[in-house]
C-alpha cells in the first residue's frame, strides 16, 4: 500500500499534486510519502505483534534525518553501519538502547563512538573485529554488549551484489568459528556476547530462504544451550522484497506467520532491520524531460536526473517504473502505437539509464516519476560528473516540507582547495 495515486490526471503523493512540487521545488526532485512509510512500518509491527520485536529500521536505506526522526518518533530503533550513520542516530536523539551496529570495518574511531553513546550491541563480522572491540571496551572501562553476525551459508535467491549469506560473501562469521566464540566467551572480559546477528540479504521474495536460515540458527543455539551457553537476542536483520515490476513478494503477514513458529521456539527476543520495506515503495524520483531524441535504431527519453541520482538500474540492472505525472489523454493512450524508448540520464557514460524500453509518452519539458525510488535511491546518490545532489522533500497529508536543500555549485567545490 503506497499513497502515490493518480486524481483524474494528475499523480498525488497524499494531497499534494506532484506537479506543483517538481514546479515549487524544481528536478531532479525526491518525494517521499510519510503516511506510506508509517503505514509500512505498523505492518511489520502488527505482523510480529505476537513477539513484540525491537524493529531497528536500517538507515541506509535512506538516511535523512528527517525520515529516521519521523520512525523514531514512531518506536522504530535504527540499525546502523558507519560513524556517519551514528552522528545521524545522535542528531535525531534515538535512544541509543534502540541503536544497532553492523558492517565489516567498522574502525576504532567508530567502535569507540559507538560505546560512548552506549548503543544496544554490536553485530561483529569477524574476530578480527571481536578482538578491537573488546580492546577499546576495557579502555573505556565499559561492559559492552555484541551479536555474532553468523553468516549461514545459503543462497538467498536474489541480486549476487545484495546477497550476504553465501560463505564467499565478506559478511558474518562461518558457524564453527562462532560456536568457538560462544564456547570461549571468556576470552573476551569487557564483552556481554549476548546474540546472533543474521541478514541473508537484500529483495528477497520469499520466505523460504529465511526458514532455511533461521531454522539452521535454532540448531545452532539449541547445540550451544546444550554447552550451557545462553543467548538473550536473535536479530534476523532485513531483506524484504518488495514490488518493483511484477514482483510477488511474501507479505509481511505470511513472512510473519512462517518465521514465527521457529522464532517462538527458540525463545530469544527478536530484532528486525527492515529498510527497503518501509521506505522503497514510499519515495519517487521526478525528473524533467530535457530532450527528446529520435535515431535510426532508438528513442531516448532524456531527462535531467541521471545515475548519480539513482544507481539502482545501472548497477543491479533494477527496474524501476516510470510514469508521466499527467496521464496521457485517452486518444494518445494506446500504448500499443507508442514507440519503445530508452529513460537516460545526462551522465557521460552508456551505464546512464534509469529504465529501457519503455512505452512512455511524453514531451520536452513534461516531468516523469520513478517510482520505487525511496530505499537506496537518494543514500546511494553521488556527485558524479559535478552534479550538484537533488533535493528531498517529505510530504504528510497536504504539506510537503523541504527535508534537503538542492545542493550548491558551492557545495561541489567547498571543501577544495587550489594549491
Ligand atoms: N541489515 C543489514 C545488516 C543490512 O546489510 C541491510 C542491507 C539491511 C539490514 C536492510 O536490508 P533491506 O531490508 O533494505 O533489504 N543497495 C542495494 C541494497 C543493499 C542492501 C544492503 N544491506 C539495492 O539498492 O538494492
Amino acid at each position: 500500500m503506497h499513497h502515490f495515486k493518480f486524481r483524474r490526471n494528475n499523480l498525488f503523493c497524499e494531497n499534494v499534486k506532484i506537479k506543483d512540487l517538481a514546479e515549487k521545488y524544481n528536478t531532479p526532485l525526491y518525494i517521499y510519502s510519510a503516511k506510506t512509510i508509517l503505514d509500512h512500518f505498523s505492518k511489520i509491527e502488527t505482523a510480529f505483534s505476537a513477539i513484540k520485536p525491537l524493529i531497528c529500521y536500517s538507515a541506509k536505506a535512506n538516511s535523512n534525518l528527517a525520515i529516521l526522526k519521523l520512525l523514531v518518533d514512531r518506536g522504530a530503533g535504527l540499525d546502523i553501519v558507519s560513524g556517519g550513520e551514528l552522528y545521524r542516530a545522535k542528531k535525531i536523539k534515538c535512544s541509543p538502547g534502540k541503536v544497532v551496529y553492523a558492517s565489516v570495518g567498522k574502525t576504532e574511531q567508530e567502535i569507540a563512538e559507538a560505546i560512548n553513546y552506549g548503543i544496544k550491541m554490536f553485530n561483529v563480522e569477524s574476530v578480527d573485529e571481536l578482538k578491537r572491540i573488546n580492546e577499546i571496551a576495557g579502555a573505556l572501562r565499559k561492559k559492552v554488549s555484541a551479536a555474532i553476525r553468523i553468516n549461514p551459508d545459503i543462497d538467498p535467491k536474489t541480486h549476487k551484489y545484495i546477497t550476504t549469506a553465501k560463505l564467499e560473501t565478506k559478511f558474518g562469521i562461518d558457524i564453527i568459528t562462532a560456536r568457538d566464540i560462544f564456547l570461549n566467551r571468556k576470552v573476551y572480559p569487557h564483552l556481554n556476547i549476548a546474540g546472533i546477528h543474521l541478514h541473508i540479504g537484500s529483495q528477497i521474495t520469499q520466505s523460504a530462504p529465511f526458514i532455511r536460515a533461521i531454522t539452521k540458527i535454532k540448531h545452532f543455539i539449541k547445540g550451544l544451550e546444550r554447552k550451557k551457553v545462553n543467548l538473550k537476542y536473535l536479530n534476523i536483520g532485513g531483506g524484504l522484497g518488495i514490488v518493483y515490476d511484477k514482483e510477488k513478494p511474501q507479505t509481511v503477514k505470511d513472512f510473519a506467520s512462517r518465521v514465527l513458529p521457529l522464532l517462538k521456539e527458540i525463545g530469544l527476543k527478536v530484532i528486525l532491520e527492515p529498510g527497503r520495506f518501509i521506505v522503497g515503495n514510499a519515495g519517487i524520483l521526478v525528473a524533467k524531460v530535457i530532450y527528446i531524441k529520435d535515431t535510426p535504431v532508438k528513442k531516448f527519453i532524456i531527462v535531467d536526473a541521471g545515475m548519480n541520482d539513482l544507481i539502482r538500474p545501472s548497477l543491479y540492472d533494477a527496474y524501476h517504473k516510470i510514469i508521466p505525472l499527467e496521464k496521457p489523454s485517452a486518444i494518445s493512450h494506446q500504448l500499443s502505437a507508442i514507440k519503445m524508448v530508452d529513460v537516460v540520464g545526462p551522465i557521460c557514460e552508456t551505464a546512464d539509464f534509469l529504465g529501457k524500453s519503455r512505452r512512455i509518452n511524453v514531451k520536452q519539458g513534461d516531468c516523469l516519476a520513478v517510482l520505487g525510488a525511496g530505499a537506496y535511491g537518494f543514500s546511494m546518490s553521488s556527485n558524479y560528473n559535478s552534479r550538484p545532489r537533488a533535493a528531498e522533500v517529505l510530504v504528510k497529508n497536504n504539506k510537503s516540507y523541504l527535508i534537503r536543500k538542492r545542493e550548491t555549485y558551492r557545495d561541489l567545490v567547498k571543501r577544495e582547495e587550489i594549491c
